[in-house]
């Protein structure tokens, strides 16, 4: 070990020590001359953590200190295994609540912003610049790869997501483009360009990269209601008109099917870019009955893991059911390596309803964030001891970071929950 690299070290090992022992680090960018003894009855007793953590720590070439195992945490954590401590990122991290992605998002439409790879790129980079999650999504949406299929939309601001293609028959699902022929370099190609340069950043920032899909059922109901809606009546009505027997017509069936297909080969195009992990969002499980759940929900989306699983048994899948925490229990054979649920069920629930062999991600309330520092702080220790303890679960809200949340809010969360070591 060369001089530098000891001093390093010894500098990571007191800086470790800092929450407990009373030594700060004031510049975290020269850590060897910003050490500051505040509290000299220093107890030299480390844990088993912070051994692992000085063995695995470097010094990047601008001069910080990086943690080796910091660059694939979200993955072996979202694969089920038992990491040095709980590792976070957040969806709807690249949002309007903060000023520099406004800055983009009060002058170009969301498509634009989303299908031009340099912009694409920065509005991915951000919120990481900003907190270092222990991940970098792509600025994409659920919605980017329906054009693949002939299925256009758009993001009207004030309306949300509006699309003009309508499917309401078996007439209308025919005229769809040719699932089996896809080629998303052709109809998507900024896909690959974003996920190339996203994956180069991911490693240079020492991070991993998210790719993400939306369910095909929340995916049909978007396309057939045209919009975000209240009661996805459209939607109930054709689900009941397939579940009739004497109705030789299966419009809503057959649409998902093809769904499911679509997103299953569009996460293993994900992953060929470089994504490291996936994580499907069944946004609208709240429109769902347990039953209608198991009829329609998830068959489809067991069909997407399983086309990704088959390909790609080693990257792991995140499944999210937005208002799926009533029907829990439904979801432990989904496929997936990981079950996020959402806001509306107590975390201790959640894994006891689960099972405790089953890897779980979640579940803060977005308004935590609209709360004081010490109210942020504490809910992330309550929500990572609830999950079972540091390194245990993944953190995440149980739904996307709000409009309006203060900028300030969502770094207390980071912070907060990279360095809790447990009581
Ligand atoms: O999480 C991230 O930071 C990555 C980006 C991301 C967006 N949408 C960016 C976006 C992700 C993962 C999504 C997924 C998405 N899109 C979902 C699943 C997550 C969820 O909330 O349940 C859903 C349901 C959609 C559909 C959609 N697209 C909605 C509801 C909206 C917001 C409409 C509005 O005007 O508020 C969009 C547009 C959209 N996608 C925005 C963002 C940041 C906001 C509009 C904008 O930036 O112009």
């Amino acid at each position: 070990m060369n001089i530098m690299k000891f001093l390093t070290s010894v500098a990571v090992l007191l800086s470790s020590l800092e929450n407990s022992n009373g030594l700060s680090v004031v510049n975290p960018k020269n850590v060897w001359g910003g050490i500051k003894i505040k509290n000299t009855a220093l107890k030299l007793k480390m844990s088993q953590s912070e051994v692992t953590d000085e063995l695995t720590q470097e010094t990047s070439n601008s001069g910080s200190v990086r943690n080796l195992g910091d660059r694939d945490i979200l993955v072996r954590c979202a694969r089920g295994e038992e990491v040095e401590r709980t590792p976070v990122w957040l969806m709807r991290q690249a949002g309007r609540y903060m000023a520099a992605f406004r800055e983009y998002s009060d002058k170009y439409p969301f498509r634009e912003r989303s299908e031009t790879p340099d912009m694409a790129v920065e509005l991915s980079l951000q919120c990481h610049r900003a907190y270092k999650m222990d991940g970098i999504i792509m600025f994409s949406d659920i919605l980017t790869p329906l054009p693949a299929l002939g299925i256009d939309f758009d993001v009207v601001k004030g309306t949300g997501p509006v699309i003009s293609t309508q499917i309401r028959t078996e007439a209308d699902v025919d005229k769809l483009n040719d699932v089996n022929a896809v080629n998303f370099d052709e109809t998507l190609p900024f896909i690959r360009e974003i996920l190339n340069r996203l994956s180069a950043e991911a490693e240079n920032a020492n991070t991993s990269l998210i790719g993400f899909v939306g369910a095909p059922f929340t995916l049909a109901a978007y396309v057939i209601e045209g919009k975000s809606s209240k009661n996805c009546l459209i939607t109930k009505k054709m689900i009941m008109a397939d579940l009739c027997e004497n109705n030789e017509s299966k419009a809503m069936s057959r649409f998902v099917d093809i769904l499911a297909q679509l997103i299953g080969n569009y996460a293993c195009h994900q992953i060929e870019c470089g994504a490291q992990l996936i994580q499907i969002f069944e946004s609208w499980s709240h429109q769902l009955s347990p039953k209608l759940f198991t009829q329609f929900a998830k068959p489809a989306s067991q069909k997407a893991i399983s086309i990704i699983k088959h390909k790609y048994p080693n990257v792991p899948v995140i499944y999210f059911a937005n208002g799926g925490s009533s029907y829990l229990e439904l979801q432990r054979d989904m496929g997936a390596d990981m079950i996020a649920v959402d806001w509306a069920v107590d975390m201790q629930k959640a894994r006891d309803t689960l099972g405790h062999h089953v890897p779980i991600s979640g579940n803060l309330d977005p308004t935590v964030l609209f709360g004081t520092e010490e109210q942020i702080r504490q809910a992330v220790r309550d929500c990572i001891d609830k999950a079972g303890g540091p390194g245990k679960h993944l953190l995440n809200l149980g739904h996307g970071v709000m409009q309006g949340t203060p900028e300030e809010a969502v770094g207390w969360l980071v912070d907060e929950c990279k360095q809790y070591r447990g009581n």
